[in-house]
């Protein structure tokens, strides 16, 4: 049986690009793989977090898990600090990842670009060492994540390699990515050249924006040139990533979601997308605010982390 990995950073409010690219798919391994979903609370410190929000963060996002169709009664689902073996693996790791390498990442590129030499922190320039460690951790086969993550699964390859070809064929098991064939990068709406990140509350949808705020946002989405409805990344990026949002919720092809779409102005599409992503959100909405309101897995794995912390507290 395969064994699926993968997490998401307690940071920010998640956007449809994390839902999209990630954690709406994660329900679909469940019936035939062996599923870790984790909270990556870990990572999530490498930059500057109130842990006040920190926490708030987190039980968030395990009710998003759940809401989004994940049962825990068949995937194992997380929360990364209360495994220190992730961080015990992490020390090991550090070694056999190099500086030149860690250094040509494009997420600390992008991260680091606007912050002094003197306040970047290590953990932000070693954070694809602590990614390697959770997913060899696991002897995890696939890694769903979305296009931004395959540079960091791509290396902890190269550490598998690394470490094999030293300590003997088999010693760590060799991951392999899994993007989406639609989605693997939803942009921003406001700037359809950069991707939908969770700091951005102009181009995001965030998973909880009130339906009218999403309507909104979407009928406002910055378009193109032309009024033809047509998939062309270069020339027409804002309908290209508003046809990506569709199709993938939809569960369809490019094609066929241009297909849909001949002879419709662009308000008329903008419509339709903002019909279907509020199809899709509103009950997951419903879900999430269910699972707060009743506590249920949430208090139970929240005991579960205080229960560890005393324990490693006594030891
Ligand atoms: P994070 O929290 O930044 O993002 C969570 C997941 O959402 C995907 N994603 C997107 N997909 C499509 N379009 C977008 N605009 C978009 N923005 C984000 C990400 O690719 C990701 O899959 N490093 C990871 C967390 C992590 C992890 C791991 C993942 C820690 N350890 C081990 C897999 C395996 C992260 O920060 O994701």
């Amino acid at each position: 049986m395969a064994r699926i990995l993968s997490g998401i950073k307690p940071t920010g409010k998640l956007t449809l690009g994390n839902y999209i690219g990630a954690l709406k798919h994660f329900k679909d391994f469940q019936d035939s793989g062996d599923v870790y979903i984790f909270i990556a609370d870990l990572h999530a410190l490498t930059l500057p977090i109130d842990p006040e929000v920190l926490r708030i963060n987190s039980r968030d996002l395990a009710a998003f898990y759940l809401a989004s169709g994940l049962d825990p009664q068949k995937a194992t689902i997380f929360t990364q600090s209360s495994v220190p073996e992730h961080a015990e693996l992490n020390a090991i790791l550090q070694n056999y990842l190099y500086m030149g390498e860690l250094s040509r990442m494009t997420q600390f590129k992008e991260k680091s670009m606007h912050m002094k030499e003197n306040a970047i922190g290590l953990g932000l320039f070693a954070y694809p060492v602590l990614m390697a460690a959770d997913i060899v951790l696991y002897d995890a086969d696939i890694v769903p994540v979305g296009e931004d993550q395959i540079q960091h699964v791509e290396i902890t390859r190269d550490l598998v390699h690394r470490i094999n070809s030293r300590y003997g064929e088999g010693t760590l098991v060799l991951p392999n990515y899994k993007i989406n064939k639609v989605g693997a990068r939803i942009m921003s709406l406001s700037d359809p050249n950069v991707k939908m990140s969770k700091s951005d509350p102009k181009g995001d949808i965030f998973l909880l924006d009130e339906m009218p705020v999403i309507r909104k946002k979407i009928m406002s989405a910055v378009t193109d040139m032309g009024n033809e409805v047509k998939y062309d990344k270069e020339n027409k990026p804002g309908i290209s990533n508003l046809l990506t949002i569709y199709a993938s919720l939809r569960e369809i092809s490019i094609e066929e979601a241009e297909k849909q779409f001949v002879g419709y102005r662009y308000g008329d599409f903008k419509k339709v997308v903002a019909d279907t992503v509020i199809g899709e959100l509103e009950p997951f909405q419903n879900r999430y605010r269910e699972i707060i309101a009743s506590g249920e897995y949430l208090d139970r794995s929240e005991e579960h982390t205080s229960e560890l912390q005393s324990h490693h507290d006594l030891v």
